[in-house]
């Protein structure tokens, strides 16, 4: 069995790192122009949570900083050059984000800014030129900064109206350009980073960590059905996603009692797609959010919002599994994040510390599809890497062929099991910041980008060997993967 005659091969990226132009075009400043690159002991998913602090700090002391989020790769420039390099690999979809404050720049505006929904417009045309079908994130962590800093982001429902406003304005313009829309990208990464995911502070709330945690998710997920539900009013074929962070969680032993901590921290994860999926609050989670003394406060009506506003499918990135060991003190917040602390002596990790582990995207897959019956779109897989650069202007990178070679071939394989994917969009597919560590060396990318981690280079692109292997694979629709 081959991979469907229409599979979307194709690559994934952000706005906020990738597009940059942060004040051109009439662009609002962003939650993520406020991250700025720290030299690597201070790194990890701390270095995108800003404390209140530490932002006030950073506004009036600019020059202190470099904020490689502000410029990404300049694709704001360079997007046709970018567009005409993925047509060459053959890519059939591009997963892009739309930057918020690019289209209401503080977020409260009455009107949109017209120019910068132009810019998307000439994007997606551009796309559509070369047969290539965007698939569009509404918002992957760049918050307007004025609602984080005026009603700390979404644990207010000031700011959920403002994200469905601005839902409805890009939703109803690009009706026919956009087809595939997904709400949030990795709605779970939140409790982990309520800076990154909902552009909110803890100390600025008067809730205990995890009141103010599963508070901010319950106003995504309902700012999320209210999405689905206007996209579906304004135009039944569009069809939209949720996207998940999915951590395949492995029990450390046949131990019952890894086994029962590897489900329990399973529940934590499916959670946010059982939110989106089912339209309701699992079973499971009446118990933890009694037992953690959790009160979600709900407005009218919501119930019904979650229960209607279900998507029409999946997305996940896929990055690495994760171990679990029984512990019944663990903290709650801690056996929901996103970082693995436990090693998996069965698998290699990255240079960056991230298990690799391409049979688990297969079991991943089929565990989705067994609890959802819904189609999947692999939103994100890849692999960070530091490159070299050959003094000929070649980058051999047979390391990150390897990564996706067995990747794919486990997709393929879930495939043959008789999942519904319909995509891939690797992660990546041109270097671009980094999230976690806002490093332009953690490069993913089949396009190399002439730029280091202090914004210095020339941005020329150059292919490297990896860039030819994807365009076979595109070719062969995944057979040829040699
Ligand atoms: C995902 C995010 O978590 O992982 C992306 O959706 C991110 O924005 C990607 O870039 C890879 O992580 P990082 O930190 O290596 O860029």
């Amino acid at each position: 069995m081959s991979f469907p005659k229409n599979f979307l091969w194709g690559g994934a990226t952000s706005s906020c790192q990738l597009e940059g132009g942060w004040n051109e075009g009439g662009r609002g400043m962003a939650t993520t122009d406020m991250v700025a690159f720290e030299e690597p002991d201070k790194r990890g998913l701390k270095g995108i949570e800003l404390s209140w602090e530490q932002l006030q700090y950073r506004k009036t002391h600019e020059d202190e900083f470099y904020f490689p989020k502000r410029y990404g790769i300049d694709f704001y420039h360079h997007y046709k050059d970018d567009i005409k390099l993925f047509a060459e690999m053959g890519f059939k979809v591009f997963r892009m984000s739309i930057s918020w404050p690019r289209i209401y720049p503080t977020g409260i505006e009455e009107k949109p800014n017209e120019e910068g929904l132009q810019f998307y417009d000439d994007v997606f045309d551009e796309l559509h030129k070369y047969g290539i079908e965007p698939l569009v994130t509404l918002l992957h962590y760049d918050i307007p900064l004025y609602l984080s800093e005026e009603y700390n982001g979404f644990e207010s429902r000031k700011t959920v109206d403002c994200f469905v406003k601005y839902a409805k304005t890009v939703l109803e313009r690009y009706q026919n350009k956009v087809k595939y829309w997904l709400t949030f990208n990795e709605i779970n990464i939140t409790l982990g980073s309520p800076y990154c995911g909902c552009g909110a502070f803890m100390s600025r709330s008067l809730k205990d960590e995890k009141n103010f945690k599963y508070q901010l998710s319950h106003n995504q997920f309902v700012a999320s059905a209210l999405v689905v539900q206007t996209a579906h009013e304004i135009n039944p074929e569009m069809k939209i996603g949720c996207m998940i962070c999915r951590l395949e969680k492995y029990p450390n032993t046949p131990d019952p009692k890894d086994v029962y901590q590897s489900m329990f921290e399973s529940h934590l994860n499916y959670f946010y797609i059982d939110m989106q999926v089912l339209g309701e609050y699992p079973y499971y989670m009446k118990r933890i959010f009694q037992e953690n003394k959790i009160h979600i406060d709900m407005e009218p009506g919501d119930l019904e919002v979650l229960k209607k506003g279900v998507v029409d499918f999946i997305s996940i990135s896929y990055y690495e599994t994760y171990v679990c060991k029984y512990n019944p003190t663990l903290d709650l917040i801690d056996a929901g994040s996103l970082i693995a602390p436990i090693k998996n002596p069965y698998l290699q990790n990255t240079d960056w510390g991230w298990p690799i582990d391409p049979l688990g995207l297969r079991t991943t897959l089929n565990n989705l599809y067994d609890r959802y019956h819904k189609p999947i779109f692999i939103a994100e897989n890849g692999i960070g890497c530091k490159d070299i650069l050959e003094e000929n202007g070649s980058i051999h990178d047979p390391y990150r062929v390897d990564f996706y070679r067995a990747h794919i071939e486990q997709l393929h394989e879930a495939i043959k099991d008789g999942v519904d994917v319909f995509g891939y969009a690797m992660w990546g597919p041109i270097d671009i910041v980094s999230n976690s560590t806002s490093e332009m060396s953690k490069r993913y990318g089949f396009i190399y980008v002439d730029r280091d981690d202090h914004g210095k280079g020339t941005n020329q692109r150059l292919k490297k060997d990896s860039f030819y292997w994807y365009k076979k694979v595109i070719a062969s629709n995944g057979e040829d993967l040699s």
